[in-house]
């Protein structure tokens, strides 16, 4: 499968399937083609970024008893949850990649959401053409931090050599502690760290609408971290020049920061943009 992979790894539970979402949402709110494809047996990667919206099985699908489960969300964002052994299961992988929905879709950028315990052994989602990036989600926890080292030794082996880092996110950090913490760490270990994404109630608030932040916070700071990180993420891929604004854009844009603000200010809630 062409397209740029992007493979969102971490320790259970560090935030790697809302992280896999919510710039699956940043990056299809740049325009490109996003495809985020989960492999985790409680089908729970694509959710947020389908919006809520129900995901139907697979059709026409002739490998295995249980289709993948797909819908079409955020941004035409098509979300796909393969289910647990998927990933390294070859054949399955190939009649994926192979099925018609997924390969007329013809991604730009393609998500995986992947497990690694720090015990456990990794290996990349069969079938990826060119070399696959790596972001690596960690909070500033010591397990979690442990796990990324252990990513790190096997980025070194000759099982990684289609693999490089695309960088560390440092999610759910609650404060500059965590922060320093997490880039210190990234700098003994020579990693940068692409994105800090703060702890925000606005991640569970969107968790509870069934969508990404981009959707149901567009204005939260937390949802700026996440369009932060795509740009890097696509800046990487190719550099566009900046587009001017119209007047009228100019004025639009202009009116909304108003009234964000003055929600912020004034505590006065009208359209909502200021939450
Ligand atoms: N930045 C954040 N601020 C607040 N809560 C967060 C943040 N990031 C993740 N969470 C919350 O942490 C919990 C775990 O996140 P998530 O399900 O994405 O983790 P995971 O690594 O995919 O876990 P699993 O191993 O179960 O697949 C969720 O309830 C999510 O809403
Ligand atoms: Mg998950």
């Amino acid at each position: 499968m062409a397209g740029q992979h992007l493979i969102i790894v971490g320790k259970s539970g560090v935030g790697r399937s809302t992280v896999a979402a919510n710039v699956g949402a940043a990056l299809a709110e740049t325009g490109r083609r996003v495809l985020l494809i989960g492999y985790d047996n409680h089908r729970s990667s694509a959710g947020n970024l389908s919006g809520g919206s129900e995901l139907k099985a697979l059709p026409l699908w002739g490998h295995g008893e249980e289709p993948p489960l797909y819908a079409h969300g955020y941004r035409g964002a098509l979300c796909l949850e393969a289910g647990g052994g998927v990933a390294e299961d070859e054949a399955a992988q190939a009649a994926l990649w192979a099925h018609p929905l997924v390969a007329a879709f013809q991604p730009e950028f393609v998500l995986h959401d992947v497990a690694w315990e720090p015990c456990g052994t990794f290996r990349l989602p069969v079938g990826i053409d060119g070399v696959a990036s790596i972001l690596a989600v960690t909070s500033a926890d010591r397990c979690a931090l442990q796990a990324v080292n252990g990513l790190f030794g096997w980025l070194n082996t000759v099982a990684a050599a289609n693999a490089r880092l695309g960088g560390v996110v440092a999610n759910n950090l609650t404060g500059p502690l965590q922060e320093a913490i997490v880039s210190d760490f990234a700098g003994q270990t020579g990693a940068s760290v692409t994105a800090t994404i703060p702890h925000s109630i606005m991640v569970s608030v969107s968790d509870f609408y069934s969508q990404t932040l981009l959707e149901s916070a567009p204005f939260s700071h937390v949802t700026y971290a996440y369009r932060k990180l795509a740009k890097t993420l696509v800046e990487a891929a190719t550099q566009r020049r900046p587009r001017q604004l119209d007047d009228e854009a100019m004025r639009k844009w202009s009116a909304k920061w108003g009234d964000i603000i003055a929600e912020l200010e004034t505590g006065v809630v009208n359209g909502g943009l200021g939450i």
